[in-house]
């Protein structure tokens, strides 16, 4: 008899937990077939860009990626877009877009291929490069680390080891001050995140290491080296205006009334998303404290892509096609088009009070059948959500043209051109060509 009550009353309070997390935690869906994509407006002093990183298109790069595609025989990313040799031409693919701005990596193997050896020549391509996109009237965006850098660094345990990170700030703080008279806008870091979880949990990216534990060290010390670059050059330079690029990647249970799949959606959200805002939010990281990363940054710089349904049986690799809803579309990688996700995202992000910048947005999609489609529902919502009050600067496309896509190699296409990789040929797609007229029409309107 007590035991049926026990039972009873235990299936009761598991049906209103469930029942609370679906109603507090709704995952919206849109009818996007009942929606205008074409209406949209935007602020005239709205920031439009591409984004692109070093090692995905300049070739010839020896980093850690390099030596990782070699060890793990990877498709190594080799001669890539040539950008090292054809970034003029690349710059004048930027002004048929439209684009006001530009947002692109430094490699830092380039510029100290050995440990405390500076490459002065490296450093003036940058610069050039620089001074052709403000010659065409394109603001630079630089990100500083872009998941590649030095050999030497990485033997000695690159980020992993918190002793490290002063290399990381020496590099930056070397470099910093050669571009910090015409570089305003900075990302010290891409995605800590997806760096760490991916080179450290789930053994894609370099170093291959295959531990939770390590990954969460590594995203932490990449944190601290954030919040600690971003002070020296705030310092160096105080106009200057520095944040990093997040992935938000929204979890969502994959049942909503399985409440293992709601702990592991808290779970994941917890280590992919809310202990990186809570470092920034509160200077507390995982447990622990991380003081001088609170306040780091003048904006978040956002990269959006999809969202995840979870279930504690999410698979350990990205070679598996995720879930999906049955109505959604889904892209190339494997994971949904998911529009709907930048409004949670940007809410969320809405806790730091910071300005948005769009740092990153895009699909994988070589016959740019969905792409087209997909810029103009992730526009429609950055358009509906700015006039609903939030402070989005800018949109950042990923990418200017297809490159070499890290663990996928070539085989995914992110361009709003078309490169052919024989003749290194660019060829605008169509969705370049609606991110054209909307830039165009947005620009004069
Ligand atoms: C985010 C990364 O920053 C970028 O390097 C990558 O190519 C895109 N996501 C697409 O997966």
């Amino acid at each position: 008899m007590e035991w049926t009550v026990v039972l009873i009353s235990l299936l009761i309070a598991y049906l209103i937990i469930t029942f609370l997390f679906h109603i507090f935690f709704p995952e919206h869906h849109l009818d996007w077939q009942s929606i205008n994509l074409d209406d949209i407006t935007f602020p005239n002093e709205f920031t439009w860009g591409v984004a692109t990183a070093s090692h995905q298109i300049e070739g010839g790069n020896s980093n850690n990626w390099t030596q990782f595609e070699e060890r793990e025989n990877k498709e190594r990313s080799g001669l890539a877009c040539n950008h090292w040799n054809l970034w003029q031409k690349d710059h004048e693919l930027l002004t048929e877009l439209g684009v006001s701005s530009y947002r692109f990596s430094i490699e830092w193997s380039r510029i100290e291929p050995n440990e405390g050896e500076w490459n002065e020549e490296a450093i003036l391509v940058y610069s050039d490069m620089i001074d052709s996109l403000i010659a065409k009237g394109i603001e630079p965006m630089v990100t500083l680390h872009h998941f590649s850098h030095p050999i030497w660094f990485e033997e000695k345990g690159g980020f992993y080891n918190q002793e490290n990170l002063i290399h990381f700030k020496n590099y930056c703080t070397k470099i910093f001050p050669y571009f910090s008279d015409r570089v305003t806008k900075w990302c010290t870091v891409n995605e800590p995140d997806v760096f760490s979880i991916m080179g450290y949990h789930m053994g894609m990216f370099p170093p291959g290491k295959r531990s939770p534990l390590k990954a969460i060290r590594v995203m932490k010390n990449v944190m601290i080296a954030h919040g600690e670059v971003y002070h020296e050059l705030k310092q160096l330079s105080p106009n200057s205006y520095i944040g990093l690029a997040k992935n938000v990647t929204i979890f969502d249970p994959y049942r909503r009334w399985n409440l293992l799949h709601w702990l592991t959606t808290f779970a994941l959200n917890y280590i992919w998303n809310g202990a990186i805002i809570s470092s920034l939010k509160r200077g507390r990281m995982y447990g622990k404290s991380v003081k001088h990363v609170k306040g780091s940054a003048d904006f978040i710089g956002l990269n959006y892509y999809t969202h995840v349904l979870t279930s504690p049986f999410l698979p350990q690799t990205t070679e598996i096609d995720l879930p999906s809803r049955k109505h959604e579309i889904v892209t190339e990688f494997g994971y949904p088009m998911y529009a709907e996700g930048l409004q949670r995202a940007t809410k969320w992000l809405s806790k730091l009070k910071l300005p948005i910048e769009i740092t990153e947005n895009g699909v994988s999609d070589g016959e740019d059948k969905l792409r087209p489609n997909h810029l103009k529902r992730h526009l429609w919502m950055i358009s509906k959500l700015i006039k609903e009050g939030v402070d989005i600067r800018s949109y950042y496309h990923w990418s200017l043209m297809d490159n070499f896509e890290w663990a996928e190699g070539y085989s995914m296409r992110f361009g709003l051109y078309h490169v052919d990789y024989e003749t290194q040929t660019r060829t605008i797609r169509d969705s370049g060509k609606t991110y054209q007229s909307i830039i165009k029409s947005q620009k004069s309107g």
